[in-house]
């Protein structure tokens, strides 16, 4: 049975205006919550701001009140702020995407949910960069909290995405081949752990750097079965690593486009299909006419947003989610690294988090 809200310890006078996406107190005591917020679009290093605001109001019957734990700063949560991304909140609005909380209050109707319970944001646009949100029951999905936090707030974006990809463009047998851009990525790290849980090959190709090895020698930890540079890529002894390979590759990921995804092309096999999910490089996606003639290759693209509102309430959703979380308890399936920040620590975390090169994720933590 869900503990009622007049039962949590904080004993909350409230009373809140919802102007915009952001509340704003109305009363004298209440429960502190600091924010990351946007007015207007821009330089996430300029127009990102901290507003500390009081939640002080009763629940409504189908509201819970939840605790956020962890957020990631993700590459959509950029251009979301510099208003390029493909949906965009009313303004002004608290931004992230993604992230973990847990149920500190529930309303008199909730049913599904209990305080304590772990939650993910149903959808984008969720403002996940706070201590503190009332939002409708239908609004979070639960999941399970024996999971590590760090998994749990970087769940339903990237893990999401990689099996998507590799579940619904090709019917992949054991043994074949995934080959993909961008692969020490949030994706790409997932990308390499589902498939070598799947029994797939991936090749894995990231920007060279000076420590390579190093980046090497992690993405095999995770089950990469050759990790390549960007410019080994275009040399002959690529060609030898394909044909070694034995079969061609069926699938290619793409998350950064230009000449990188052409290459990714250029290697698939006869009728293979490339997903384009991000492009980082921010050029656009270029294919040799011949590929798409002579090779019959097939380019698509996928949005994880959009996915989840064809699926919202299928339980195609839960299976994944339930599957990804099975991974993760079994430790086969683990995050990027992350650095951690405080939310009044976002100017730092923004400003590294919209470097090339950072070697990570920067992850709000919010206790
Ligand atoms: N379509 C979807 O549903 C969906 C879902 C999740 C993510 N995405 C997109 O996928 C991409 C990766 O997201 P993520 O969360 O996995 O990212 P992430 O963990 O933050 O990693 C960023 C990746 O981008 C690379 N990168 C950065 N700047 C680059 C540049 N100028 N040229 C080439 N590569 C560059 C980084 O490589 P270095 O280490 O070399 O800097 C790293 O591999 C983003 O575009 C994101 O928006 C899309």
């Amino acid at each position: 049975m869900a503990a009622s809200i007049g039962k949590h310890p904080c004993r909350l006078l409230w009373r809140t205006i919802l102007s915009n996406g952001i509340r704003k107190t109305l009363v004298q005591r209440g429960l502190s919550s600091c924010q990351l917020f946007i007015e207007e679009c821009g330089d996430p290093n300029e127009v990102l701001k901290n507003a500390s605001i009081e939640i002080a109001s009763p629940l409504a019957s189908r509201e819970v009140l939840v605790k956020m734990m962890m957020s990631p700063i993700n590459p959509s949560d950029i251009n979301m702020i510099e208003g390029t991304y493909f949906v965009q909140p009313p303004l002004p609005a608290v931004m992230g995407n993604e992230g973990v909380g847990k149920i500190a209050g529930v309303g008199k109707d909730v049913r599904g949910l209990s305080e304590g319970d772990w939650i993910i944001p149903a959808d984008t646009a969720w403002g996940t960069w706070r201590n503190y949100k009332v939002a409708l029951e239908e609004d979070v999905i639960k999941i399970p909290n024996d999971i590590p936090l760090l998994s749990a707030a970087t769940l339903s974006v990237n893990p999401c995405t990689a099996y998507r990809m590799l579940k619904d463009y090709v019917d992949l047998k054991s043994g074949d081949v995934v080959i993909q851009n961008g692969a020490n990525s949030g994706v790409g790290i997932n990308v390499i752990q589902l498939a070598k849980e799947w029994n797939f090959k991936t090749v894995n190709i990231v920007r060279d750097r000076p420590d390579f090895e190093r980046l090497k020698k992690y993405l095999m930890s995770l089950g990469a079965d050759y990790v390549v540079t960007e410019e080994f890529v275009r040399k002959p002894e690529m060609k030898k690593l394909m044909k070694d390979l034995g079969s061609k590759p069926k699938l290619a990921f793409n998350g950064v486009g230009g000449n990188s995804a052409t290459e990714l092309i250029r290697y698939l096999g006869q009728g293979g299909v490339m997903v384009t999910y991000g492009g980082m490089s921010r050029r656009p996606v270029m294919a040799p006419t011949g590929a798409l003639i002579f090779k019959e290759i097939k380019l698509c693209g996928y949005w994880n947003t959009q996915w989840n509102h064809r699926h919202a309430d299928d339980l195609l959703r839960f299976e994944m989610l339930a599957d990804l979380c099975s991974l993760i308890k079994k430790g086969k399936l683990s995050p990027p690294p992350c650095e951690f920040y405080a939310l009044e620590e976002y100017k730092g975390a923004i400003r590294q988090a919209t470097e090339g090169f950072k070697g990570g994720k920067m992850v709000f933590q919010m206790e």
